[in-house]
């Protein structure tokens, strides 16, 4: 096995080879800008199934043109590049299955229990562990959807902005026991293969997968859309992902992750 604490290494993230559908190709970079970025940009010249793997980014995205920050080594900064034909329905459900898959991967190596908030956040107690990213262009004669995670794995207190205090964790800041990237890493993309290799059989599971670790459904959410503000109780997904909101001032509204703010 590889040093636990060195870089991820191409045996750590595929030990047993290339995945049904991921794992065909893998870009390991000690720095990248981001490496949803770094996929986007390469999209037309690499496999379907190319994996970018870096232990810092310079320029980590996250939802919303928000930044994503995490120290060189801490945490697992994942992206996945698929080739789709258009019109691409996998988009629709891959920040689902990404997100359970991360679950999979930290309930299966950790004696942490994992939780989704919607649209995008991977979460322990009411702290963020993670978050999901997935982003598409078009490509000549298909679509390049990227499926980009970061996970904090090996971050303590002090590593987190201020403004993060008491709202970011990591895993070993949760877990009892000690973490380990390479596993965890293999792990995440062995369970989001299987999810990726036959999603149009699943839509179903999918969202049931999600759904179970969801700790929205029956709580108060404020959001904000078109520069207005919801308040209301959360009821569901759709299966479109949208979130489905019961609204204090009466009737239902569905609100899509890419225009929506939630209120902490
Ligand atoms: C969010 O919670 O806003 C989503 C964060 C997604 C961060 C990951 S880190 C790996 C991949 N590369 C990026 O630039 N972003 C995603």
């Amino acid at each position: 096995m590889s040093n636990p604490f060195g870089p991820l290494t191409n045996a750590d993230l595929l030990p047993h080879g290339p995945l049904r559908r991921i794992g065909t190709h893998a870009l390991l970079r000690e720095t990248v800008d981001s490496t949803n970025l770094l996929l986007l940009a390469q999209a037309a010249d690499l496999p379907d199934g190319t994996i970018a793997s870096a232990e810092f980014q310079t320029a980590g995205r996250g939802r919303l043109g928000r930044r994503w920050v995490a120290p060189r080594g801490a945490s697992l900064l994942l992206s996945v590049l698929l080739h789709e034909a258009e019109p691409a329905t996998l988009t629709s459900t891959i920040t689902l299955m990404t997100a359970v898959a991360a679950c999979e991967a930290i309930e299966q190596l950790t004696d942490c229990t994992p939780r989704l908030r919607w649209p995008n956040d991977v979460i322990i107690g009411r702290r963020k562990v993670g978050g999901v990213l997935a982003e598409s262009r078009a490509i000549p004669g298909r679509r390049a959807v990227i499926a980009g995670i970061g996970l904090n794995c090996l971050q303590h207190a002090a590593h987190f902005p201020a403004e993060l205090a008491g709202r970011a964790t990591s895993l070993d800041l949760e877990s009892t026991e000690p973490v380990h990237r390479g596993p965890l890493a293999a792990r995440l993309l062995e369970c989001l293969d299987a999810w990726v290799a036959n999603y149009d059989r699943y839509a179903t599971e999918i969202r049931r997968a999600w759904h179970a670790r969801c700790a929205d459904f029956g709580a108060r959410l404020t959001l904000v859309h078109d520069g207005q503000q919801f308040e209301g109780t959360a009821l569901d997904i759709a299966d479109n992902a949208d979130l489905i909101l019961q609204l204090d001032q009466g009737g239902r509204r569905h609100f899509a992750a890419t225009t929506t703010t939630r209120i902490p």
